[in-house]
């Protein structure tokens, strides 16, 4: 099957099959009047509609070529989700309400709702039932853009149930389009039967479950919330070492509430990914810096926390790889919408708008190590791309929480309409 896109008004993508760090993040090439020639799934040319064309003569005859106009359109690549916890049980509409109220997120928490709330309903659920709600999520994803998502565990926290959700989310890989990169994340929170044996519970996830999960290749990472109250840095250092013996990357939730110093570990232990980062310090920041390990911000949870933002412009001028990411979740950030994340990150994180789609397409590929093959428009890349409804790729960070998305394109194959 052969695709050829031609005539978009612009096309806008990094370059690069590893992470940009830095000023390199605005180093986006872009096209005009632009084209794409796509076979079998695989990019084989990116350039000028002529290049394109000719590179399309140089091939040969196909049977079925599919030739889209583009005009007055912008081609990018799929957007990389690459931090979300999807696949939940219930709701926690009762607790936005009290946090609307001014109740604080942590409180609800510690008074037994939060993520064990959420832990109730979901360990409730059938495989069928979250496999359902999940289903409905990711078509919202691929509504985005979003072609290359990440899903986290961690709505069990005992081993029926977060190998129940990886479960899922393998099977939904099956059924839809968007690829699930699966994160076992076991070490979310203590469940109220292990309350105040915060180390037995590491124990327990360490010796009992991730071995299974390992084992049943049901996961690629783990990740943990190294948070005042949660896990501290010592125990989310142990979750590491025993996920490196069982070859496991890792990732964490860092620096979200109170600065605990886990970037400065995820760093020191190679973790693929720091995420949220609220409260980083210049030792963090520093720390990342020098590392390969992504630093993944996710502005549309501090907006609904109404916290401050992570400083993303210090980061990157420090020499950081950011990435953007929906943070997804029945909790602190009920809202899938990449255009939302997209806007904050513009308007009140002061990236650009080159820094922030490299941020969603190749530094969250790479986060996932995937950087290789997606990511980017570029000859030899797996053909995961969006048409956008408007003419550059400013308009699609001008257009304020507006989805630009017209088409998406996932392994060369049209997903939407
Ligand atoms: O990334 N901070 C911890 N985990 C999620 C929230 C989970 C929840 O509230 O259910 C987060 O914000
Ligand atoms: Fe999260």
């Amino acid at each position: 099957m052969r695709v050829l896109i031609i005539h978009a008004s612009e096309l806008a993508t990094p370059i690069g099959t590893s992470a940009r760090k830095g000023a390199a993040m605005r180093a986006v090439t872009i096209i005009k009047n632009a084209g794409v020639l796509i076979e079998d799934g695989v990019i084989r040319c990116v350039g000028p509609t002529a290049d394109v064309l000719a590179a399309e003569r140089a091939l040969g005859p196909s049977p079925d070529t599919l030739t889209i106009s583009a005009e007055g359109k912008t081609l990018t690549p799929g957007y990389v989700d690459s931090h979300t916890h999807f696949v939940y049980g219930g709701d926690r509409a009762d607790e936005f309400v009290q946090r609307l109220e001014g109740v604080p997120y942590m409180e609800i928490m510690a008074r037994g709702g939060g993520i064990a709330s959420t832990t109730r309903a979901t360990r409730n659920a059938t495989e069928e039932e979250l496999e359902t709600v999940g289903l409905d999520r990711l078509k919202v994803m691929l509504r985005y853009g979003v072609t290359t998502v990440e899903g986290k565990s961690g709505y069990g926290l005992d081993e029926a149930t977060e190998l129940k959700q990886l479960e899922v989310m393998k099977r939904l890989s099956a059924v839809q389009p968007v690829e699930i990169v699966r994160t076992f994340m076991g070490a979310h929170a203590t469940p109220a039967e292990y309350k105040g044996r915060e180390d037995e519970f590491i124990d327990f996830m360490i010796y009992r479950v991730m071995p299974k999960v390992a084992e049943a290749r049901l996961a690629e990472y783990v990740d943990i919330f190294c948070e005042k109250n949660v896990f501290d840095v010592a125990q989310a250092r142990r979750y590491f070492e025993a996920a490196a013996k069982l070859g496991l990357q890792t990732r964490i939730h860092a620096e979200e509430i109170v600065n605990l110093g886990g970037a400065q570990l995820a760093a020191e232990m190679g973790s693929a990914s720091a995420d949220h980062l609220l409260q980083i310090n210049d030792d963090g920041i520093r720390a990342l810096a020098a590392s390969n390990t992504i630093a993944t911000l996710l502005p549309a949870t501090a907006f609904c926390l109404r916290e401050h933002y992570a400083p993303a412009r210090r980061m990157i001028d420090s020499g950081c790889a950011v990435a953007l990411a929906s943070d997804y979740n029945p909790g602190s950030c009920h809202t899938q919408s990449i255009p939302l994340v997209i806007s904050l990150a513009a308007l009140y994180m002061a990236m650009t708008c080159e820094e922030i789609l490299t941020a969603l397409t190749l530094n969250g590929a790479a986060s996932l190590k995937r950087a290789d093959h997606i990511g980017s428009l570029e000859a030899g890349k797996q053909a995961d791309l969006i048409i956008h409804a408007c003419p550059t790729f400013r308009h699609v960070i001008y257009s304020v929480a507006e989805n630009t998305v017209e088409a998406v394109f996932k392994n060369g194959r049209r997903k939407t309409q």
